[in-house]
């Protein structure tokens, strides 16, 4: 018998055997099952997870290779990290996140090249303190552009070339930046012509939050449009997909890929996770005696909501092309700190042992 073929029926007995053992004995037997999130949906979409160089070893390393492959570098190869002054570069944690990708043959998704936030000061400023002008920004933003762009070029598949250009307040179409008050609203498609110029294989992204509320959605469907109609270089969507329990409805999370899917773009989710706790846009402390358990009841609107959101990317597969979990478990995740500090957050689908959670076997466990 193929090894595969061993490996399969071990995996199924094992996963019969979860069911009738010990909290304990659960942990012992799942730590045993080979196959991962990739190896179930490897006839859908890959399945990556954002990463920093601390991923990349020990337990956590083994469990993204266990199920990931793919994966995003969380923040070192964003503006402010890897560009920290004009004429210097850190590309040590970019550089690992890469390395390791190629030797273990995982897909790499770059983030992101445009952002008002973690972006560094030094970009706006001349050397008296004074803003710069249009064409100094833009010189500066295509040599950021080529310079990362071409260190990675073929080891970078798609890059999130613009992050969350659009406004919260649905009355405002712009949000309203350095990169917008200096450079005008042409400000993305010179971002997405400088990565273009600087690889023309890599596949470019525009990549937003919100993405299937009616108003943020049309607002950008409106800009993805005439970035098409425009003959700008940009293949497809990035839903951010930072959901939770309460957000999106089937129906919203349907009309938005369906309509994004309608120009043509493919579409991407990018930094899924689902939090446990309504959406919150201002930034807060934990209030005392505010409950940051995760109570059966949370629990189960999660697996409800996860099985509910696969369910669908399964759906649209011929669209989707790429699935990105923020963070590996919920042993650390950036909702422990965001918007509320101190408050224990459970998005994922691994717990903080580690351990595949209930809602990991109801997105894995589905008819072909
Ligand atoms: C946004 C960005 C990500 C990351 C998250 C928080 O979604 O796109 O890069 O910063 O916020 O981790």
């Amino acid at each position: 018998m193929k090894r595969s073929s061993i490996l399969l029926i071990a995996n199924f007995l094992l996963i019969a055997a979860l069911a009738g053992c010990s909290v304990k004995q659960q942990y012992q037997a799942d730590r045993l099952i080979t196959k991962g999130l990739k190896d179930y949906y490897k006839d859908y979409f890959p399945i990556g997870v954002a990463v920093g160089p601390q991923t990349l070893k020990g337990d956590e390393a083994e469990l993204l290779l266990r199920e990931f492959n793919s994966i995003t570098a969380e923040n070192a190869m964003k503006m402010g990290p890897i560009h920290p002054r004009e004429n210097e570069y850190f590309w040590r944690d970019a550089d690992s996140i890469v390395n390791f990708a190629q030797k273990h043959g995982l897909r790499v998704r770059g983030h992101n090249l445009l952002w008002h936030e973690q972006a560094p000061e030094w970009m706006f400023k001349d050397s008296q303190g004074n803003q710069v002008s249009r064409d100094v920004l833009l010189a500066r933003l295509k040599d950021h552009i080529y310079t990362v762009v071409k260190r990675y070029k073929g080891k970078i598949y798609a890059w999130d070339v613009v992050n969350e250009a659009i406004d919260d307040n649905p009355d405002d179409f712009l949000r309203k930046t350095k990169w917008l008050e200096i450079i005008g609203e042409d400000f993305i498609a010179k971002a997405f012509q400088f990565a273009h110029e600087a690889d023309p294989d890599a596949l470019l992204f525009y990549n937003d939050y919100n993405t299937e509320r009616p108003e943020k959605r049309d607002r950008i469907y409106t800009l993805l449009k005439q970035l098409v109609d425009a003959k700008v270089p940009i293949h497809g969507v990035g839903l951010q997909a930072h959901w939770s329990i309460f957000e999106p409805t089937e129906k919203e999370l349907r009309e938005a890929i369906e309509k994004y899917s309608s120009l043509g773009l493919q579409i991407h989710f990018t930094e899924v996770d689902m939090s446990v706790y309504p959406w919150e846009k201002e930034r807060r402390a934990k209030r005392s005696g505010e409950n940051d358990q995760l109570t059966p009841e949370l629990e189960q609107k999660q697996i409800a909501q996860y099985k509910m959101v696969f369910d669908i990317f399964r759906e649209y597969r011929k669209h989707i092309t790429s699935v990105t979990f923020w963070n590996v478990s919920d042993r650390y995740t950036w909702l422990d700190t965001y918007p509320v500090s101190g408050r224990k957050n459970y998005p994922l689908l691994f717990d903080t042992k580690l351990e595949r959670k209930k809602a990991y076997w109801e997105v894995v466990n589905f008819k072909k």
